[in-house]
């Protein structure tokens, strides 16, 4: 009953963080639209410079930080006490219908962190620990800003970061399409009027988010 009770408990942790991600996915999302809204960049810059030093914005960074942390450990934890509760890869389904993504929650969540890694290194470390970016400068004036449109830019110049991001963002579509009705159901939101509209507000969420950051790349590398 307590290792039930504690997996009940991880399931619930682990749902709530994931619905938290899902929720900055989209305002990172609206951050990422800016670019394709303003070619000189002064938008998107002026946000991301916002967002890179507002302090309630820089303490509510290592709460997402945490809620990645929480997500991931708890996820690989629930996975490894499920392949040792059914070694031989036996699935018993939650429901008759079961998408076949929620079998990959694992797979596609590990190709998430690898993504994340890269993310982290082409984005957040260049800016906040060796400070490699250069300054934006509008019209000829510097602005004290850091131009990380144009690092956007320059990356998804290339054909294979782009073909890179583009698949990354299919797997976390993939990962997303489960993830959301997945979590209400960890959450004992289980209804027969309620549960459909979860699913399709899930299918939803997923096309809008994977089809948003998508065009991005494509736009910036087709317009080059
Ligand atoms: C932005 C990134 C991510 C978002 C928005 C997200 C969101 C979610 C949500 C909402 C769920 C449903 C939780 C539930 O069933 O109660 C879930 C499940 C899962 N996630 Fe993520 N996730 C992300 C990244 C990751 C990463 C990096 C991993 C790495 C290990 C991961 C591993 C898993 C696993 C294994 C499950 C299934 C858990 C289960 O069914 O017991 N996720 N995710």
């Amino acid at each position: 009953m307590s290792v039930m009770y504690s997996s009940i408990t991880k399931k619930i942790w682990m749902s709530l963080m994931g619905l938290f991600l899902m929720i900055f996915l989209v305002v990172h999302l609206g951050i990422n639209l800016l670019l394709l809204f303003d070619p000189t960049r002064e938008l998107f810059n002026e946000v991301a410079h916002f967002m890179g030093t507002n302090p309630v914005i820089q303490m509510f960074q290592w709460v997402l930080f945490a809620g990645f942390v929480i997500h991931m450990f708890l996820g690989v934890v629930l996975q490894i006490q499920n392949w040792i509760a059914r070694p031989k890869g036996y699935k018993v389904k939650a429901s008759s219908e079961e998408s076949v993504f929620s079998r990959y929650m694992i797979h596609t969540g590990i190709i998430i962190f690898v993504f994340l890694i890269i993310h982290f290194a082409n984005f957040f470390f260049k800016a906040k620990v060796f400070h490699s970016i250069p300054e934006f400068v509008l019209d000829g004036t510097p602005t004290g800003m850091e131009d990380m449109g144009i690092l956007v830019m320059k990356l998804f110049e290339l054909p294979e970061y782009v073909i890179g991001y583009i698949i990354a963002l299919l797997v976390l579509g993939f990962h997303l399409d489960h993830a959301f009705q997945s979590a209400f159901q960890s959450l004992g939101i289980n209804h027969r009027k309620y549960t459909p509209f979860i699913k399709g507000f899930g299918h939803f969420y997923t096309i809008v988010i994977t089809a948003g950051y998508i065009i991005i790349p494509l736009f910036i590398y087709f317009s080059k």
